[in-house]
């Protein structure tokens, strides 16, 4: 039996890691200081769903220094989740933002080192690392913007401009995480996440738009898109994601050191206006909407190229953006009382 500890497990990627490895017999920590709105109901789920199974819940700071000293001992796989997610709240609030996603990996890092060397540590990073991509052209058509010269999406080897503070913050954590590998040969994996959606998952408007503007839709909140909404990214159903982490970890003594780019690549890609046509037609109903200027560190495109990861791990998304939608839009339909009451 595993022992996987989750940091930020209260939250949307959380808990679907959590129930993952739930469900396949391991012993599952989370930690979590409950600061996003719907944790205390995630864990609620989490517990109704797995009554009797190996469940801790420790909340606490990951800023706290050695927080995760006596817990870390005892894990075969730490999934570091926890973190301040949003672009935005990182601009306004620059310092907090770092305590969190910065010096809190390091944290990690250090109780991982001293303590438990052994256990691998596996990032959630993101595309934001590469920042805006100023030297790659860009056209585009009907369907939204494009790379002119990147057919399968933005591979590994694209250069390191991060940007906003948030973008920054992740880029020195997935640095030290992947450098821990090398100096102190911790065993550690980096993803670098594209747009991950799915059920469970409380997405506002300054973070996880799939799932924004499917609540948003369905519950009738007014819905503003920054920018012209032919802004393109890939998308990637949560359920795929987990299963990249477990491949991830069953596979670490030849995937130790990587880092990978994982999203829904080029064949799940698509604009915000393409999803709220989509989302119309699934709907039956015309959306309304309003615009407003683009917000900083916004990428025109993201689309990744995960072919790295295919090649090394065989893994590739088997959920597409319609099954995906169907899934995010009837969970949305049945928990209208809980989505309203998390979100206010
Ligand atoms: N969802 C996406 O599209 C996406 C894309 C790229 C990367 N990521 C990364 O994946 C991870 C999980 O994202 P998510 O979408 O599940 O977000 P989420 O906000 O649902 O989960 C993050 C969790 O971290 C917890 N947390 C925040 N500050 C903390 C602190 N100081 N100490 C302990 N816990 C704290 C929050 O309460 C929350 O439960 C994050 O690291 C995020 O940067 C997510």
């Amino acid at each position: 039996m595993n022992k996987v500890l989750i940091t930020g497990g209260a939250g949307f990627i959380g808990t679907h890691a959590a129930d993952y490895y739930l469900k396949n017999g391991s012993e599952v920590t989370v930690f979590d200081d409950f600061s996003r709105k719907g944790t205390h109901e995630n864990v609620s789920w989490l517990k109704e769903q797995h009554k009797g199974k190996k469940l801790t819940i420790l909340e606490g700071d990951i800023r706290t220094v050695g927080v995760l000293d006596r817990v870390i001992r005892r894990q075969d796989l730490v999934a570091h989740l926890a973190a301040q997610v949003a672009v935005t709240t990182s601009v306004k609030n620059p310092r907090e933002d770092f305590e969190i996603n910065a010096l809190g990996t390091f944290n990690l890092l250090e109780s991982v080192r001293k303590n438990s060397p052994e256990t691998v540590v596996l990032y959630a990073s993101t595309n934001k690392v590469y920042g805006e991509m100023g030297n790659i052209k860009i056209g585009k058509r009907e369907s939204g913007y494009f790379y002119e010269d990147y057919p399968h999406g933005i591979g590994e080897k694209q250069n390191l401009d991060f940007h906003s503070p948030y973008g920054c913050s992740k880029g020195a954590a997935e640095q030290y995480i992947h450098d821990y590998s090398r100096i102190y040969e911790l065993r550690t994996i980096v993803f670098r996440q594209s747009c991950i959606y799915g059920t469970r998952q409380f997405g506002i408007e300054d973070q996880g738009w799939v799932s924004w503007f499917t609540i948003a839709s369905i519950l009738n909140k007014p819905m503003t898109i920054y920018g012209d909404g032919c802004q393109v990214r890939d998308v990637l159903f949560v359920s795929d994601l987990v299963a990249a982490y477990d491949l991830a970890f069953k596979n670490v003594n030849r995937v130790n050191g990587q880092i990978y780019n994982v999203g829904g690549g080029p064949d799940n890609s698509l604009s915000i206006l393409s999803l709220l046509k989509i989302l119309e037609s699934k709907l039956g109903e015309k959306i309304d909407l309003s615009y407003s200027d683009w917000r900083p560190g916004d990428q025109k495109v993201y689309v990744s190229d995960i072919s790295k990861i295919g090649k090394d791990l065989g893994w590739k998304p088997k959920v597409n953006i319609d099954e995906g939608l169907a899934q995010l839009i009837d969970w949305t339909n049945s928990n209208k009382i809980l989505v309203n009451s998390v979100l206010g």
